[in-house]
């Protein structure tokens, strides 16, 4: 009995899919019993990385989703429209969906979910985050036992790409981003990544599978690399640390310190100061890792590539492999009260609600900030006095240098609330001749 597929896309991570469908030696067994039956693209004339029979691909998406013959659809072309609409299309046909679409899973996840718990067919999304790092389906499954604490994660190849080029270059940011989108590692628009935006759909999807509850990516707080210079990568690497963009999702603590349902999660993306002895401070180049704290297990990490051809594809045929098994034992023998096959719970998404997610003012964490200001007596006394004021310990203050006749002050905090923070800050920017050209999270 073959399984038939319809691939939506057939460009990276498209081609590196067919690649393994049509080379099965060696792999898992089960692969030979998958067949790619069509393939939806946008140009008929471009050429392919991969040998297809010519009447296989087409143009025509709807005739694909549509298909009375096909059982799993698998949507790599990515964007928010028509992927959407072509996955609901195949849902409502009854068809499985696999999907390496974060952006349209972190928009439209719950319009989607509901749809396929609904028609009973599994809609599955290993390669949409950290690309060929299993993490979804191990958090969904391996890892279910878990009271799940925090997930802190690299989950940005291009970002890391360039910041581990800045801190061992010492160059600035447009420098490595320029040179990043000639060799291709960085795209044309680098918005996405470079914005963190990415970095959020990622850590969205995450946060929802871990904390079990949808999230509004609204909600996700988001800053980017582009105000990291190359001054803070060098006071880091003094301090200790090294700077990366990192996508957190927590778990917040009542006051009691017993979690609880009612809790908080953080979720949020942002440059962050990573003391060099964390295991994710060594995660350079392209590679991601994600760290995560549960109770039992303690800390796990996942480390790999998280984007590239064959990698995605490894984590996209493992989710048509999952859903070939279970059509394989017939699995959808139980039947819902709408008469559609019940899902497994570990396999399919089935929470309905909303997390209740805390305002970043909120946050207590560390923060490192850079001043400028006139070298005169008693400035730092005057810095220190006012973020006293606010509530606001400092764990250090170093003056190194002087930038244009000004002493460059950097100060690390405490543990504060981020609100006080900010009152702090807003006070010292209306000092004369004070400037603080950079504030960033210390993990
Ligand atoms: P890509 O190289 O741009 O390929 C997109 C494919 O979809 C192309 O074959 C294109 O057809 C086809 N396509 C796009 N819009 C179409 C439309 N309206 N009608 C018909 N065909 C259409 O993209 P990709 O890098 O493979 O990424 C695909 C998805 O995987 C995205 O959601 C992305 O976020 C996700 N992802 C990618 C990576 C990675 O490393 N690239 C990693 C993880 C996740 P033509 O070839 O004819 O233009
Ligand atoms: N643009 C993404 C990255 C690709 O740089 O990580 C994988 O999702």
């Amino acid at each position: 009995m073959a399984f038939k597929v319809g691939l939506l896309g057939l460009g990276t991570v498209g081609s590196g899919t067919a690649e393994i469908l049509l080379n099965p030696a060696q792999r898992h067994p089960l692969l030979q019993e998958l067949e790619i039956h069509r393939v939806g693209v946008r140009s008929l004339a471009k050429p392919r990385a991969v040998e297809l029979p010519a009447e296989t691909l087409t143009t025509d998406v709807e005739s694909i989703v549509a298909d009375p013959e096909i059982d799993i659809v698998v949507e790599v072309m990515g964007g928010l429209e028509p992927a959407r609409s072509l996955m609901l299309k195949a849902i409502a046909n009854g068809k499985h969906v696999v999907t390496a679409n974060k952006a349209a899973i972190a928009r439209f996840g719950d319009e989607i979910f509901t749809a396929a718990n609904e028609a009973g067919v599994y809609v599955l999304l290993e390669a949409a985050v950290a690309g060929g790092i299993p993490v979804i389906e191990p958090l969904k499954q391996s890892l279910c036992a878990n009271r799940i604490h925090s997930i802190t994660g690299i989950v940005n190849g291009t970002t890391n790409y360039i910041l581990s080029r800045m801190q061992t270059e010492g160059s600035n940011f447009e420098t490595v981003l320029a040179d990043a989108q000639q060799l291709g590692y960085a795209e044309a628009d680098p918005t996405a990544d470079v914005d963190g935006l990415d970095a959020a759909d990622k850590i969205a999807i995450l946060a929802s599978l871990a904390f079990g509850g949808r999230i509004k990516l609204a909600e996700v707080y988001c800053e980017g690399i582009r105000p990291v210079s190359a001054t803070d990568i060098a006071y880091a690497e003094k301090l200790g640390f090294v700077i990366k963009l990192l996508a957190t999702a927590k778990r917040e603590i009542s006051a009691g310190g017993e979690s609880g349902p009612a809790d908080q999660l953080q979720v949020r993306v942002h440059p962050t100061l990573v003391p060099k002895v964390h295991p994710l401070a060594s995660v350079n180049g392209v590679y991601n890792a994600i760290l995560i704290e549960g109770d039992p297990v303690g800390q796990v990490m996942f480390f790999g590539p998280g984007a590239g051809a064959g990698p995605t594809a490894s984590a996209v045929v493992s989710d048509i492999l999952n859903i070939a098994a279970i059509l394989k034992v017939g699995r959808g023998g139980i039947l819902q009260a709408n008469g559609k096959p019940l899902l497994d719970p570990l396999l399919a998404y089935s929470h309905q609600h909303y997390c209740a997610i805390a305002p970043i003012e909120e946050l207590v964490t560390r923060f490192y900030a850079r001043v400028l200001t006139q070298d005169n007596p008693g400035v730092i006394g005057k810095l220190g006095t006012c973020f006293g004021n606010h509530n606001v310990s400092l764990e250090s203050v170093v003056q190194i240098g002087l930038q244009d006749d000004r002493a460059e002050i950097v100060v690390i905090t405490h543990y504060v609330q981020e609100r006080n923070f900010r009152q702090a800050l807003e006070e010292i920017g209306s000092f004369e001749s004070l400037t603080v050209p950079s504030v960033l999270r210390v993990l």
